[in-house]
């Protein structure tokens, strides 16, 4: 049994789904289900007797104490987050509450789940933080991608809420010797991402027909990893990462918000075409810059690729058109997704 938290936002659906589709050991599912957490994510493993879901906060220190006592799990991946740095920027308390005193409070709990364990248990127990690049700040153009010694210059609350929860984690581990495992990925796209982040943002925004939104001068540059690829890495770490390690995970897929922009309105004008020849491109609109807006993050994933011999499957080319398939074909999902809340967030962002 594995605790999963988080896990009915993107990355965490994602990996709950591939998990039980390559193990039989079940899943306890803890999410909150705020804004970004949708049960249609799961839609396809309801009432699987393997997954267990349960609504929740990873800031309930006796709900979390009472499923690690119950189902006693060998392994908790930590995906529960507030995860959309523009948010941060509106209103950073969240991101404080979640990321920072969300991860304490679960790291307390498992402290003390542990201590009552056997000896068997503690040995094997893994604790596998889930974070981010941008916890290591911007890159010059020329300068070289990071590694997992590069020094931490986080420079948005949301990044800065990620950096707090990774040094909480790595202490836990110094201090309390809890075995504790964590992942720094880049940009990760892909089936279930949330309407409000670039990708899944411009497929939507172009098949609308409104505008498509590229912050400053679109020259940013992301690294960007199919979904999939960043769930494989989790699972490679999960079973052969060394306790109290750090692995950085990426697939050298540099590119500009305005390369990317421009490839998924290639692939729309191809796969559902407007009249008249025309282009999505038409709708690409230049817009105010994101305040403090790292201009670079790039991966180094020397380190997974070499001690744990992990590859990505896909490329970006194959990737991104897997993606704008995959939102074609559930556009369902984003009408659901996208009413309530979200329209709140989309109308004060662009009043
Ligand atoms: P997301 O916003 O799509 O999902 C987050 C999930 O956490 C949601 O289901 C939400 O309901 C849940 N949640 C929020 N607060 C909670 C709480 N207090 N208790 C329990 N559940 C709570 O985020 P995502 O993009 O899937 O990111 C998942 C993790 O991966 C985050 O920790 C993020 O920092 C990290 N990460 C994301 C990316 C990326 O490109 N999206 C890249 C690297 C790392
Ligand atoms: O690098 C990993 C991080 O990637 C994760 O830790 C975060 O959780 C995840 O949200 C993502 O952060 P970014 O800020 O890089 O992703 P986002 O999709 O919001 O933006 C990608 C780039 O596109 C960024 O340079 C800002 C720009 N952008 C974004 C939006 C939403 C635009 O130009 N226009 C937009 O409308």
């Amino acid at each position: 049994m594995i605790l999963v938290t988080g896990g009915a936002g993107f990355i965490g659906a994602n990996f709950v789904l591939d998990w039980l589709a390559f193990h039989d050991e079940p899943v306890i599912n803890l999410d909150a289900l705020t804004y970004a957490g949708n049960l249609d994510n799961l839609g396809s493993i309801w009432g699987d007797p393997r997954h267990l879901f349960v609504k929740g906060s990873i800031a309930d220190c006796d709900l979390v104490e009472d499923l690690l006592r119950s189902h006693r799990p060998r392994a908790i991946i930590n995906f529960a987050a507030e995860s959309h740095v523009d948010r941060s920027i509106h209103g950073p308390e969240e991101f404080i509450q979640t990321n920072i005193v969300g991860t304490f409070r679960l790291l307390e709990a498992v402290r003390g789940f542990l201590a009552l364990q056997d000896a068997a248990h503690q040995e094997s127990f893994r604790f596998l933080h889930v974070s981010t690049d941008e916890v290591y700040g911007s890159l010059a153009p020329a300068e070289a991608a990071f590694s997992e010694h590069r020094k931490y210059e986080p420079n948005s609350p949301y990044s800065a809420s990620k950096a707090a929860s990774d040094h909480l984690v790595r202490a836990y581990h110094h201090t309390y010797g809890l075995p504790v495992l964590t992942t720094n990925c880049s940009n990760n796209y892909g089936p279930y991402h949330f309407p409000e982040k670039l990708i899944p943002l411009v497929i939507h925004n172009a098949l609308a027909g409104k505008q498509i939104p590229i912050y400053g001068d679109g020259m940013q540059v992301r690294d960007w990893l199919f979904v999939k690829d960043h769930c494989s890495a989790i699972r490679r770490v999960l079973e052969s990462g060394k306790v109290g390690e750090t692995y950085n995970v990426g697939g050298r897929n540099e590119l500009t918000n305005q390369s990317v922009v421009n490839t998924l309105c290639e692939i729309l004008d191809e796969l559902r075409p407007l009249p008249h020849g025309a282009s999505y491109k038409a709708q690409i609109s230049f817009v105010r810059d994101r305040p403090g807006h790292d201009r670079r993050y790039a991966i180094d994933a020397a380190k997974i690729e070499r001690e744990l011999d992990w590859r990505p499957n896909e490329t970006f080319d194959t990737g991104i058109r897997k993606t704008v398939e995959w939102y074609l074909a559930n556009q369902a999902w984003v009408e659901n997704v996208t009413s309530g809340s979200y329209r709140q967030w989309i109308d004060c962002q662009y009043q």
